[in-house]
This record gives structure tokens, sequence and C-alpha cells, in this order.
């Protein structure tokens, strides 16, 4: 079979047989396939899309270019979450221990990654020992004994997917929806899950920013999951705003210790109860979402799940005393109060704006080669809809260095202030089965 038939194949607006994508992705793979065809077929699928079974093939063709992860070995159904990324997310953080704490196991794959603030793994470091240098035995053992594990994302998963992201951002071919699909769910499948919930943001600090493309986008990763016996559900959540309160690794944490102990921000709160209610579902450890919802709950104000948090961090070498003395957390030299310039509602607050304020601290990284300050970041001090005075603090920042005047513009420039009440948009937006 000729690369060059499959592209005009593809260009021409048919269909792609499975064997014909295996080909494709194999020869792409191991090099045999060069980039310029590649580009090619990529730009050719960004204009002529992709049918329901060739999506489905080209994700398992991807997870098949690599390694893949066997849980086998932990008993139970292995639900894994995935969000789309969005600005001081911390979901993950309060999610893992949250639903391991009612029985949810949770063998957790996590990365660094580029963005306004570090990984899940960053933010876990910023507790004092924390490692996740362990092997994969180790792992299973952990997520056996404890319920859960955290573990650093292997390298020789995906390479397919790793090669064609990659060619993707120089080509102009990212934003097709195909493609980031089966990108995603290929690294969720190869890491050994069985069923997936996603958390797809919609809004400004969000990946797809139009409600459209994010249920598009949802949809198509739900159909994909389901296609390949993985039952996927997915969540449409609003990251107009950033999510919570702080944005900022060690930040992060201490607001994940607070929603596990129920005082948390009610939207990561809101958030959490309902990612994990699907997770514990699809897991059978509850027989629809109100229970998983109330066992949930429950295990937050029993303190079940702040306790199956402090067990996880002590296994993996973490200070866990850090859960009821978060100042043990790594904390930043200044803070800097950004009063309001007038009084008002709260309109607005331009999500990926903020993240990169975050960034200007130090709160993320740049490029790959960059280093994280675990301790920088911002706390907002108001959210959309609630009422500030002129004077009134609408975030503080966490920095190590003394200027932050950039910074401080930055918020400014993301946080509209109204003389008309404002009513924030809903923090779920949809679901995908
Ligand atoms: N994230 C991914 O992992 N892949 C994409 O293609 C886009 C976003
Ligand atoms: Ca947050």
């Amino acid at each position: 079979m000729r690369t060059v038939d499959l592209i005009t194949k593809k260009r021409d607006g048919g269909e792609l047989s499975k064997k014909e994508i295996d080909a494709l992705i194999a020869g792409y793979t191991d090099g045999s396939i060069p980039d310029y065809q590649m580009s090619a077929m990529a730009m050719a699928i960004f204009f002529k899309g992709m049918t329901p079974s060739e999506r489905a093939d080209l994700t398992m063709a991807m997870v098949h270019s690599g390694e893949t992860i066997d849980l086998s070995g932990i008993e139970g159904v292995k639900v894994d979450k995935h969000s789309t990324g969005g600005v001081g997310d911390t979901t993950t953080l309060v999610l893992a221990p949250l639903v391991a704490s009612i029985g949810v196991p949770v063998a957790k794959m996590s990365g660094r990654g580029l963005g306004h603030t570090g990984g899940t793994i960053d933010k876990l470091e910023s507790v004092p020992g924390f490692h996740v240098e362990i092997d994969n035995g180790q792992f299973i053992d952990l997520v056996n004994r404890n319920g859960l594990a955290v573990i650093g994302q292997s390298d020789k998963l995906t390479p397919a997917d790793k090669k064609l992201y990659g060619l993707r951002d120089v080509t102009g071919t990212v934003n097709s929806i195909p493609l980031i699909a089966s990108s995603i769910m290929s690294k969720k499948i190869a890491s050994g899950a069985d069923a997936i919930v996603l958390d797809v943001k919609t809004g400004d600090g969000a990946f797809m920013k139009e409600m459209s493309e994010a249920e598009e986008l949802a949809a198509c990763m739900v159909d994909i999951g389901n296609r390949v016996g993985r039952r996927t559900v997915a969540v449409l959540s609003d990251m107009s705003q950033p999510l919570g309160n702080a944005i900022g690794n060690a930040l992060e944490v201490r607001e994940a210790i607070d929603t596990l102990k129920g005082v948390g921000p009610d939207d990561l709160t809101e958030l959490c109860l309902t990612l994990g209610s699907h997770m514990a579902v699809l897991a059978g450890v509850a027989t629809d979402k109100e229970e998983a919802r109330s066992m949930l709950e429950q295990s937050i104000s029993s303190g079940k799940a702040l306790d199956k948090f402090k067990t996880f961090l002590e296994a993996q070498g973490g200070d866990a005393s850090v859960a009821d003395e978060p100042e043990k957390l790594p904390s930043a030299k200044h803070r800097f109060e950004v009063p309001a310039k007038q009084s008002g509602y709260v309109a607005s607050i331009a999500a990926e704006n903020m993240g990169v304020a975050a960034m200007l601290l130090g709160a993320g990284r740049a490029t790959k080669e960059s280093t994280i300050d675990l301790a920088v970041g911002i706390v907002l001090n108001k959210k959309v809809g609630e009422r500030v005075e002129a004077g009134q603090s609408l975030a503080t920042i966490h920095a190590n260095g003394e200027s932050v005047d950039e910074a401080i513009a930055k918020i400014y420039d993301s946080i509209r202030i109204d003389d008309q009440r404002v009513t924030p948009s809903p923090l779920i937006v949809g679901e995908v089965k």
C-alpha cells in the first residue's frame, strides 16, 4: 500500500480502513513514512475529518505504537480521569484520594508538562519528601494496599502520538477534533484505564473556548472510548474563570487539603463531587450518581478522604503532617494585595490571562527546561458574582521576587468590575455518555 494513495484517498473524502490506518501509524512510528507525508495526511484529516470508526482505529493504532501499562494486577475497575486543562485546576489532587477513600482504585499516571502552573506531579512534589520514582511493581502494590498511587508518565507510551502531536504543532493541524480526541484517548487507554471520566473544559481558560466545540470533542472522545470497550463519560465544565481560588503549586495543594476537609472553594468541591460520582458509578462502587455523591460527601465529613490523602503521601515518602500543618508547604517570601479600583460586582476573571500572571511569577513552565517555583502564585479573594468595595483586595500575590508590577497589571487586566450584579455561569454545563 502506497502512502500517497492513502493521502489522496483522505484528501478526496474517502474512509481509511483499519488496515490502512495501522500501516500508516506503524510506518510513521518506525520512520519509514516521512514527516512530509504525515503532514499532508494530518492536513487532509483537518479538512475532511474522520468517521467514527476511523477515529477509533487511529486511537488503537497509537495505543499499540508503544508500551501499554498492564493494571490487571489491581483488583477492580480502574477508572481514570482526564481534564482537557484549565487554570488553577486542582481537581486531581482532591479527586484521587476522595474516590480512593470510597473504594475506587486509583492508579494514576501523571505528568509535569507545560502550563501556567505545574502538572499534578509538580504540585505533589511541594509536599516535602514526596516522590513518584517508583517502579511498576511498587505502583501496583501501593494501589492494592492503599487504593491509590501516582507514578510519573512513562516516555514509552504512545510514541506515535508524541511524534504526531509535535508535527501537528508546526503544521497548523492541532485544532482538529478527531486528532485531538484520538491523541487524548490513546494516552488514557495505553496507561491502563478500564473506564474513563473526561472533564472537558469550555470558556476563556480552556483549550476549546466555544461550547459547541467542547461538546463535539466530548462526544467524539466518548464515542471512541465506548467503541473500544472503555466505558467513557464526559462532563463539560466552565473554565471562563479560574477554578477555585488558588493558582500555583503549593497554593493549590493547600486548597486541595481544604477541599478534602470540606472547607474548600464551592466550585472546586462541586466539580470533584460531580466527577467523583461518575468515577464511582463506572467503578461499580455505587449504583447511581446520587448514592455515589452521598458516599463522597460522607467521606469528606468523616475525615476518611483526608486520611486517605495522608496515607498516600506517606507511602510515597511525603510528609503527611502537611495535611494538618499546611504552613510546612513551601511558602513565598512576599505577599502583595491587589486592591479593587472601584466598588461593584466582579463580572469576569479572564482565566487564561490570570494563568499568565501566575506564570510571570514563576509558577509555571514556559519551556520544558524551565524550573518552577513551587511556592509562588495567586489567590483570588473574589470570584465572579461577588460584591467588592474599592480598596478591598481582589487577589493576593505570593512572590519570591520583588518586582511584581507586570503580574499586577495582568491581574487588573483580567478582572472586570461592573455596577450591576452579575450571575456567574454555571459550573457544570453538560454531560455526554
Ligand atoms: N492534548 C493532547 O493530548 N492532544 C492533543 O492533540 C491536544 C491536546
Ligand atoms: Ca485552584
